[in-house]
């Protein structure tokens, strides 16, 4: 039974300086697998390349920041086996090269060849609030196609989570995210 974990990518662009993109990698059979939609600076990079790094962060602000388009500080460091970083806070990464593509008009597969893992810190356990704020990127992201009044439900679920179990940085990734659906429609956020 194949399954996803929600990662971040980083990617090399074209002057060097480094694409960050929520993707989900496709676990199937011990193999990785991405399925960036097109059009996608990441694919764009991943296929000029033929190579990235898939991090595994729980540092939700990153996510947020991505989704909502809200530049914040984000420290690399240079990885050992491709010519790419990782994101500096990260608990652990994977390199890869890219062993084949099946290209889609919407939706390609990128089959990844792991040729490097590493980790970087503790990994300190779940965290509802944590797993609230990648729901609630999730949501953002689909603005416009998930009916409105679905959303502002979740909203008020996911809510739950974050007054129970948020830390600082989750309350910052939330406080985003609400910001950007504010600025999309004012009426879906009353009272939150
Ligand atoms: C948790 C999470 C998982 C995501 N997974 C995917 C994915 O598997 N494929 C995809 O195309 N977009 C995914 N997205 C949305 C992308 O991050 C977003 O479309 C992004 O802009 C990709 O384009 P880029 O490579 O140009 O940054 C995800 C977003 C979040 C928050």
């Amino acid at each position: 039974m194949g399954y996803v974990r929600e990662t971040l990518v980083t990617t090399k662009n074209r002057d060097q300086s480094i694409k960050v993109s929520p993707l989900g990698v496709y676990i199937d059979n011990k193999i990785l697998k991405l399925k960036p939609f097109k059009p996608s600076k990441s694919l764009e990079n991943i296929i000029r390349n033929g190579s990235g790094v898939i991090n595994y962060v729980d540092d939700v602000r990153i996510f947020a920041s991505c989704i909502t388009n809200r530049k914040i500080q984000i420290n690399f460091e240079k990885v050992s086996k491709i010519d790419c970083s990782r994101i500096k806070n990260a608990i652990s990464h994977t390199e890869f090269i890219v062993k084949d593509i099946q290209d889609h008009n919407e939706r390609p597969t990128i089959v990844c060849n792991p040729i490097n893992e590493e980790t970087h810190k503790m990994f300190y356990g779940f965290n509802r609030a944590k797993s609230a704020i990648i729901e609630l990127c999730i949501l953002v992201s689909r603005l416009g196609i998930i009916e409105d009044n679905k959303i502002k439900n979740e909203i008020e679920y996911l809510k739950i989570a974050i007054e129970k179990t948020a830390g600082q940085n989750e309350y910052e990734a939330w406080y985003w995210l609400i910001e950007h659906i504010k600025n999309y429609k004012e009426d879906l956020i009353k009272n939150v």
